[in-house]
């Protein structure tokens, strides 16, 4: 089993084959290694974390388990994509990514955070409703591969959600690290 400590930092360019492997996994449609290239290298409102573990072991376990894109524009704070490996799943690592994303937003600028997710994702609907997000509005067959509708999601403000969270998770040993 798969236990130990995590903690959430910037990626580099060098994440790449990481992310990518976590993408393939976790998508139907992934982003493919040219969409995550120009995310991480030539997309000055892109911002990358990942949730690492702190004791990378010879178990065949990788150290990345864990990864947040997204976009800070202006006022707005943009989540373009998450994922979490699945035997690393519900302990908290989604959340922790997107409350430091909220928290790197906030302390930019942003005032409000949105995020376009499957009508079918019922786990990441309740993750985003978890820290005050609400469907807003829904985009007839948005997505393809399989063709859904998206459901938009909306926190607004996102100070005071994002500040809870990152304390809690901060508690409950999910250390959490500075954006640079
Ligand atoms: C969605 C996803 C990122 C969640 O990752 P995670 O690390 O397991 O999520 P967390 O442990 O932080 O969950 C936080 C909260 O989200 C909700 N949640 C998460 N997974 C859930 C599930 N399968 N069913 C219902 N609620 C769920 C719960 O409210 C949970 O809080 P709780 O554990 O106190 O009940 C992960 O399942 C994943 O990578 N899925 C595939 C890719 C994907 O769908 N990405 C999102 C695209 S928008």
């Amino acid at each position: 089993m798969m236990s130990g400590e995590w903690v959430i930092a910037p990626a580099t360019v060098e994440s790449l084959p990481d992310i990518l492997e976590i993408e393939e996994a976790c998508f139907p449609s992934p982003w493919t290694r040219k969409m995550l290239e120009a995310e991480l290298s030539g997309n000055r409102f892109a911002h990358f974390l990942l949730a690492k573990r702190t004791t990378p072991g010879n178990d065949g376990f990788p150290s990345i388990i864990g990864y947040l894109c997204f976009w800070i524009v202006f006022e707005e704070v943009r989540l373009m994509n998450l994922a979490v490996i699945e035997s690393m799943r519900h302990k908290g690592i989604a959340k922790a990514l997107v409350a430091q994303a909220l928290d790197a937003g906030a302390s930019q600028g942003g005032m409000r955070a949105l995020l376009e997710v499957r009508a079918s994702n019922h786990a990441a609907q309740a993750l985003y409703r978890s820290l005050g997000f609400r469907a807003a509005t829904t985009r007839p067959a948005y997505y393809t591969n399989p063709l859904e509708d998206a459901v938009l999601m909306e926190l607004d403000p996102i100070v005071s959600e994002a500040a809870q969270v990152a304390e809690a998770c901060d508690r409950d040993g999910g250390r959490i690290t500075p954006l640079q």
